[in-house]
């Protein structure tokens, strides 16, 4: 009997076809996915789910679910929807997809930190709005981007790409992570403390975890210079979003390129005040081949899981049997 699997949301067909391959699919296939009861209803009995970051498998969700389930494989890098620790306990696999998105998230974190310092949205509505009447020695001027210093918080794959981008652009690199980094480019380990005073811009790559909640809060962004700019593609509890909200009014900060949320798709009305703020639905990863390989990428981790193959992004290796 072929196993069978559930999809909780909309992916790519493609990973929908390969699925079918290998499997009974049970495809939620619309972008509003299933609510928690629905989901744990839909499960039962199926070995495989593959979920998106909006599905929360918290201690609670993984025990009410009916001991079938061998694998969640999810559809993003990040993996805070999900208690891995709790999914081990319980034997099941977990899987994340890396890697496809490092170049495409690094771009877009680039894209929002020259959009904020060149306030290219604000130019683009001042010009559709009609109040452009005049050239002017100081029309939009905004912050130079070369040969400024780029703060990377979290130096995995995604801050390295980001950090090669600044190189590129004549920038000195800046990290703080738990530990050094071995890095095959310019890049100084600094405290904390140093990359917020010294950075221009200040770029979040961490995962989201208890020591990283709340990471930028108001201490930080007061220690911050008044000419900096804040770029967040990680995830949006890392900022503490009222915080942020006022350091961007009372400009303790120059401005911000934000593409997550604390409570997305909620966004602070405060924040939305702010001119000085780029703001994006979460889009990072959001160029039509990522998103595909990564939606195949999470349905070949499930099957091979199911097939009994060790999956290539396998977050919890202590529960893999093999
Ligand atoms: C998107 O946010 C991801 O984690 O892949």
């Amino acid at each position: 009997m072929k196993p069978q699997i559930l999809v909780t949301k909309r992916v790519y067909p493609e990973a929908i076809e390969y699925l079918k391959q290998h499997a009974e699919v049970d495809y939620e296939g619309t972008d509003d996915g299933l609510a928690a009861a629905d989901l744990l209803a839909r499960a039962r009995g199926k070995q495989a789910i593959v979920s998106q970051l909006t599905d929360k498998f918290t201690p609670d969700v993984l025990a009410k679910l009916d001991g079938s389930v061998r694998v969640i494989s999810n559809v993003a890098v990040g993996f805070d929807n999900i208690d891995v620790p709790a999914a081990t306990e319980r034997g099941i696999l977990v899987t994340n997809t890396p890697d496809v998105l490092t170049d495409t998230t690094a771009d877009f974190a680039f894209a929002l930190l020259m959009a904020a310092a060149r306030r290219i949205v604000e130019a683009h509505q001042f010009v559709h709005s009609g109040a452009w009447s005049r050239w002017s020695v100081d029309l939009m001027v905004g912050l130079d981007i070369h040969h400024r210093t780029l703060g990377i918080f979290g130096m995995g794959r995604i801050g390295q790409a980001m950090a090669r981008r600044g190189l590129g652009f004549s920038m000195r690199v800046l990290y703080h992570d738990a530990a050094p980094v071995s890095t095959d480019f310019p890049a100084e380990f600094v405290s904390k403390e140093q990359l917020l005073r010294e950075a221009d811009f200040v770029s979040l790559h961490v995962p989201l975890s208890a020591a990283t909640r709340h990471l930028i809060g108001e201490a930080e962004l007061r220690m911050m210079k008044p000419t900096a700019v804040l770029v967040n593609t990680a995830r949006g509890p890392v900022v503490d979003e009222p915080a942020l909200a006022r350091a961007l009014r009372e400009k303790w900060i120059a401005a911000a390129g934000i593409d997550v949320f604390e409570r997305e798709p909620q966004v602070n009305a405060e924040l939305l005040k702010c001119s000085n703020a780029v703001l994006a639905p979460h889009i990072a990863s959001a160029s039509v081949a990522t998103r595909m390989r990564m939606s195949m990428l999470a349905a070949e981790n499930a099957v091979a899981a199911l097939e009994g193959r060790r999956p290539g992004n396998l977050l919890n290796p202590e529960a893999w049997k093999g």
